[in-house]
């Protein structure tokens, strides 16, 4: 099942394939650098991030939040494993980006509120819990390499 308008019932975060990147308008890491500006220090090398618009309208913050957004995707196919699949993308996030873990949480936070714009009703309380979850298994497979 795809969480799409007009589909219901979504008891169970494995059940949604996550094409989030090809159907959810409103960007997620934009808005991440928008209500969090400490998150900007980790693209400084992104271009303008001068303003809200400038960071909506860059081009380089979107085509990398959609390539965080597909491998959000990828991590939703492989639950049984995802710790394993995100090994290398932790310690890269860890050694080499020093990424404070709690962001990976806002991160989450931000998606579902932005999925919760996007499908209003659709987006049902059982959504929300999947969701959740979801967003927590994420941030905690790629702090799993930290130390
Ligand atoms: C790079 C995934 C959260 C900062 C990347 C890459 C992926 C990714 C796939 C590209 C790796 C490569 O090119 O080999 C994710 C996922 C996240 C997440 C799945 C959470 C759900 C964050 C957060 C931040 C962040 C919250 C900072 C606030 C970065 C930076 C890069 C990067 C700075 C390198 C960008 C560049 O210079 O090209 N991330 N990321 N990531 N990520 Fe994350």
């Amino acid at each position: 099942a795809q969480l799409h308008p007009g589909q219901r019932n979504h008891s169970n975060c494995r059940n949604m394939n996550v094409s989030v990147s090809a159907c959810v308008p409103p960007p997620s890491l934009p808005r991440l650098l928008i209500v969090y500006p400490w998150t900007q220090r980790f693209f400084a090398s992104f271009g303008n991030l001068s303003s809200p618009t400038a960071i909506l309208g860059n081009p380089m913050v979107r085509a990398h939040g959609k390539k965080v957004l597909t491998s959000f995707g990828e991590a939703v196919k492989n639950l049984d494993n995802i710790k394993k699949s995100f090994a290398q993308l932790s310690k890269l996030h860890c050694e080499k980006l020093h990424v404070d873990p709690e962001n990976f949480r806002l991160l989450g936070d931000i998606l579902i509120i932005v999925l919760a714009s996007h499908f209003g009703k659709d987006f049902t309380p059982a959504c929300q819990s999947a969701w959740q979850k979801m967003v927590r298994v994420v941030a905690h497979a790629l702090a799993h390499e930290y130390h």
